[in-house]
């Protein structure tokens, strides 16, 4: 029927992966839409901090957030995040995808931590597979009015089999939950070149008991030194206003989104301590170490 569970968008994809339910919770974020309430925000914290606050500096990625659970350096679970305690597993589409190791660099791993990141697709290749997908439905409508189909019919199977994407954020969040096992022909070529296209960049740590550095950037370096990719986009400030403080990378990343290979919706603010986060602690939604100043959606 109208309202059946099935036919809203994205149902029919997420329950065909087993659930999986994540050691520790996956939080969303608070949003702040203008300098002056960011501000505020940075006043505030710093406040409940009661010491002076080191503030790291990120672009918001906007894809599809994951969780990659791996014990001692291997890759053991691939996840959505689904509703924050269960989420759906990826894992034979995840252990496909380019920067997402199946085994970690080094040694002396830990025995179990779950690393959280943004699978994309880059506005680059995002072109290239609505172009290939223009390419199928092409092929599709030749073949069947080669075999005396009408236009009409031949262009509405093209599309439903070929559809173009609407933005990269979906196309990633549909390529990450797809059954290529159950796809063959044309299908199967166009899912893996989806496939193909997913990138990660990882911001953050789940479940990881005793970490052996203090600060959330030294997190990424130690990311990083295991193989997996961080972002070229963050950076530290020890100010909010004035120069280089955090009020100055909201405004350049503003106007400087498009120069960047994958979209983004936002910067997230964090507090750079760990030992803050701890003590600022989190609601049941979001932390309060963390906010995301959002970008006014833009018209297309
Ligand atoms: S940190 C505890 N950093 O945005 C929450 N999230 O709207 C930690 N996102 O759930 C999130 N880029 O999926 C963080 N640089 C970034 C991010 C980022 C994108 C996503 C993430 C989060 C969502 C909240």
């Amino acid at each position: 029927g109208q309202d059946s569970p099935t036919l809203s968008v994205g149902a029919a994809e997420s329950t065909m992966f087993a659930p999986v339910e994540h050691a520790e919770r996956m939080l969303s974020l608070d949003n702040v839409f203008s300098p002056d309430e960011l501000r505020d925000w940075c006043v505030k914290t710093q406040g409940s901090a009661g010491r002076p606050v080191r503030w790291l500096l990120e672009l918001k990625i906007d894809g599809l957030a994951i969780s990659l659970r791996y014990e001692r350096g291997v890759l053991v679970s691939a996840a959505t995040r689904g509703d924050g305690r269960v989420g759906e597993d990826v894992t034979v589409n995840a252990v496909r995808v380019a920067g997402i190791p199946t085994r970690l660099l080094g040694d002396g791993h830990p025995d179990v931590v779950e690393v959280r990141g943004e699978v994309y697709i880059p506005v680059a290749a995002f072109d290239d597979l609505n172009r290939l997908q223009a390419r199928m439905r092409e092929r599709v409508v030749d073949d069947m009015r080669a075999r005396g189909v009408d236009d009409e019919r031949a262009e509405r199977s093209a599309a439903r089999r070929f559809p173009a994407f609407a933005n990269p954020r979906n196309a990633a969040s549909g390529g990450l939950r797809q059954q290529l096992d159950k796809k063959g022909g044309l299908e199967l070529q166009a899912g893996q070149a989806r496939l193909d296209s997913l990138r990660l960049l990882v911001h953050g740590i789940g479940a990881w008991p005793d970490p052996p550095v203090d600060s959330q950037s030294e997190v990424y370096e130690l990311l990083a030194a295991w193989g997996l990719p961080t972002s070229p986009y963050f950076r530290t400030s020890e100010t909010v206003d004035g120069a280089d403080g955090v009020l100055d990378y909201v405004a350049h990343y503003g106007e400087h989104r498009h120069d960047v290979e994958h979209e983004i919706d936002g910067v997230v603010v964090k507090v750079d301590e760990l030992a803050l986060h701890d003590e600022l602690g989190a609601t049941s939604r979001a932390p309060r170490w963390a906010i995301a100043y959002k970008y006014p959606p833009e018209q297309v």
